[in-house]
């Protein structure tokens, strides 16, 4: 944790294809069935190596639901998302591992407007999709962005 200053200001100064690198990337097809039928197939580049093994150990109770798979998928699943786990990424603060609430998240969205997380639209941070028009696909580029109330914030 005494390191997570240090390793977020490198990051910062890193040119934007250190971020690219690490969102894009095609999706396992399990991953993105049997993980994305509940919410978006979230980038496994947003949580650290540990949170994503916390979170494939909990599946029998994910979040009030079950989202337990059988062993064979489960372990193809984890496997992969620890190869495509974010490596500076700092742990979630939650007990059951959020993206949303880790630092790089909140830094990420600070230019946000609070009403806009409000919004009956999103309702949730998890819910990528309110915004990111392309999160199911893996795209999180600004091309593909559109806060509800504000618009887009390209015309193109
Ligand atoms: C049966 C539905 C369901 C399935 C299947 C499911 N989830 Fe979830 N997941 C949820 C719910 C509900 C939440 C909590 C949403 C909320 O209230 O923020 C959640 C939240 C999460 C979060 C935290 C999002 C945040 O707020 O940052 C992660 C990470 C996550 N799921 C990973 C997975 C992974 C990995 C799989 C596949 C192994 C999976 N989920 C499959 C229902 C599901
Ligand atoms: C209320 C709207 C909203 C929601 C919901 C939202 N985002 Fe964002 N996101 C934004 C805005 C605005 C930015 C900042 C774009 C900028 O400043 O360039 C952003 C930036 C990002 C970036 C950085 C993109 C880049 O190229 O630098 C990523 C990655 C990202 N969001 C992922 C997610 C994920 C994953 C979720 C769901 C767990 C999510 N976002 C939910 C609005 C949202």
């Amino acid at each position: 944790m005494k390191t997570l200053p240090i390793v977020f200001a490198a990051f910062a100064s890193l040119p934007a294809w250190a971020d690219e690198a690490r969102l894009t990337g095609p999706l396992l097809p399990a991953y993105k069935t049997e993980c994305g039928s509940c919410h978006t197939p979230f980038p496994p580049g947003l949580l650290n190596p540990g949170d994503w093994k916390k979170t494939m150990a909990g599946l029998d109770q994910h979040f009030g639901t079950d989202a337990a798979l059988d062993a064979k998928t489960a372990g193809q699943i984890g496997a992969w998302l620890q190869q495509h786990a974010g490596r500076t990424m700092g742990r979630s603060p939650d007990p059951e591992p959020r993206l949303t609430t880790t630092r790089w998240f909140v830094r990420e969205h600070r230019e946000v407007p609070a009403r806009a997380w409000q919004d009956p639209r999103v309702k949730n941070a998890a819910n990528c999709a309110a915004c990111h028009k392309g999160a199911d696909q893996g795209q999180f580029g600004e091309r593909e962005l559109s806060i509800p109330g504000y618009g887009r914030r390209h015309d193109d």
